[in-house]
C-alpha cells in the first residue's frame, strides 16, 4: 500500500490525520498557514521530513490565499504566516529549513521587477510540490544505503515511528526496511511501542502491516530482555535533528535503547536526510527539547490513569550522543562513527 501521508488535491493540502490511526483512516484539508501550524502542533502529522513538507505547503496555502493583497501587505501577512509556522513544534530542524528554502524563494521572486503575487505564490506552490517529491527521492537513496548494512533474516529494532507517515514517503528507518526488502532480504521487525504517544504501537506497527513485513510490537521496556536474549540484530531510527558533532535528537527512549544497543554490541544506525542535520550548533545540550502537555502522560485519549495530583514531565525528544551512534544512513551515504569533521566532509561533496 502506498502511504501519501501529505497530497494536494483541488487547491488544498490533504493530511492523514495521524492522530486517529490505526482506529480510523482519514485524511483532514488545509487552506491556510495557521490551519497548517495547528495541524503540526496538534500531531496530525509528525516525524521530521514530514513536518518540513508540511509547512512548505502552508507557506504556499498563505501566499495562495493573500494573492488578492498589494505586494507590500503580501509580504507582510506572509511574514506573519511564517512566523506562526515556525512556532508549531521547536525540535524537528526540517520544519525551519522548509521554512528558509521557502523565505528565501519569497524574498527573490519579491526582489525581481516584475513579481507580482499571484506568479509569487505559484512559484511558492511548485516549490513545495518540488520539496515533496525530493523527499521521496532521498528516502530511497537512503534506503538503498541502509539496505546494504542489514543481513538477510536480520532482526531490526526501531523506535517511534520514521516511516512514510514521518516522511512525504518511503521512510527513513522504515524506508531502510522496505529497501532491503525490495532487494531481497527477509527482515523482521520490532518495534517499540513508544510512549507517551505510542507512535510504534500506533504508526510503525500499522505501516510495517499494510507492507507485509514481519512486525513484533513490544513495550519500551522490553528492549534490554531482547537484547540481552539474542532477539535483535541491529537498531535504526529516524532523527529531529542531529547537531554538528554527531549528537542526535530523537523521540524519547531512543537514548535508552542507544544505551543498551552499546551494552550489547548491537550497531545502532540513524537514518538521516542531509536537511536533518544542523551544522550550526555545536552539540546536543543545543537542540531544544520540546516538552508536550502532561496529559499526554496522565493518560491517553480519555482515560486518565494516573494519581491526580502528581506532578508530569513530558519532554518529547532525548539527544543520543555521538559516541552510541554506529553510523548515519544519509542519502550520501553512511557516515560511520559520526564527528564534526566527517559532517562537514560530508557537506562538501556535491554529489
Ligand atoms: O513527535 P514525533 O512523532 O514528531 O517524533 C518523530 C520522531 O521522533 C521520528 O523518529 C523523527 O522525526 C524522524 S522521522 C523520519
Amino acid at each position: 500500500m502506498k502511504v501519501e501521508t501529505l497530497r494536494w488535491a483541488s487547491d488544498r493540502l490533504e493530511m492523514i490525520d495521524q492522530r486517529v490511526l490505526p482506529a480510523e483512516f482519514r485524511y483532514l484539508s488545509y487552506d491556510s498557514a495557521a490551519s497548517v501550524a495547528r495541524g503540526i502542533r496538534d500531531m496530525v502529522v509528525r516525524g521530521a521530513p514530514a513536518i518540513g513538507v508540511a509547512a512548505a505547503y502552508g507557506v504556499a496555502l498563505e501566499a495562495l490565499r493573500l494573492q488578492g493583497l498589494s505586494a507590500g501587505r503580501f509580504r507582510e501577512e506572509l511574514d506573519a504566516g511564517f512566523s506562526l509556522l515556525a512556532e508549531s513544534r521547536p525540535t524537528a530542524i526540517n520544519l525551519f529549513w522548509a521554512l528558509d528554502r521557502m523565505r528565501r524563494l519569497r524574498d527573490a521572486a519579491c526582489d525581481a521587477d516584475s513579481a507580482a503575487p499571484p506568479g509569487i505564490a505559484r512559484r511558492l506552490l511548485e516549490e513545495a510540490h518540488a520539496m515533496h517529491a525530493e523527499d521521496i527521492a532521498i528516502n530511497r537513496a537512503m534506503g538503498v544505503f541502509g539496505a546494504e548494512l542489514l543481513k538477510d533474516g536480520a532482526r531490526v529494532l526501531t523506535h517511534c515511528n520514521a516511516g512514510a507517515l514521518a516522511t512525504a514517503g518511503h521512510g527513513t528507518a522504515l524506508g531502510v526496511f522496505r529497501s532491503a526488502v525490495e532487494a531481497g532480504k527477509r527482515i523482521s521487525v520490532i518495534a517499540d511501542e513508544t510512549r507517551p504517544f505510542l507512535q510504534g504501537a500506533r504508526l510503525t506497527a500499522w505501516e510495517m502491516v499494510q507492507e507485509k513485513i514481519p512486525v513484533t510490537l513490544i513495550t519500551d521496556n522490553m528492549a534490554g530482555h531482547m537484547m540481552s536474549a539474542g532477539e535483535i540484530d541491529a537498531v535504526v531510527v529516524g532523527t529531529d535533528r542531529v547537531a554538528s558533532n554527531g549528537d542526535v535528537a530523537n523521540k524519547i527512549g531512543t537514548y535508552m535503547v542507544a544505551v543498551l544497543a552499546s551494552r550489547h554490541g548491537i550497531p545502532f544506525y540513524v537514518a538521516c536526510p542531509l536537511s536533518t542535520i544542523d551544522m550550526t550548533i555545536a552539540g546536543g545540550k543545543d537542540i531544544p527539547i520540546e516538552e508536550r502537555p502532561a496529559c499526554e502522560v496522565k493518560g491517553f485519549r480519555d482515560t486518565i490513569w494516573a494519581a491526580e495530583g502528581v506532578a508530569i514531565r513530558n519532554p518529547a525528544f532525548d539527544v543520543t550522543p555521538a559516541e552510541l551512534v554506529t553510523g548515519l544512513i544519509t542519502e550520501k551515504g553512511v557516515v560511520f562513527a559520526p564527528d564534526r569533521e566527517k559532517l562537514q566532509a560530508l557537506f562538501r561533496r556535491d554529489d
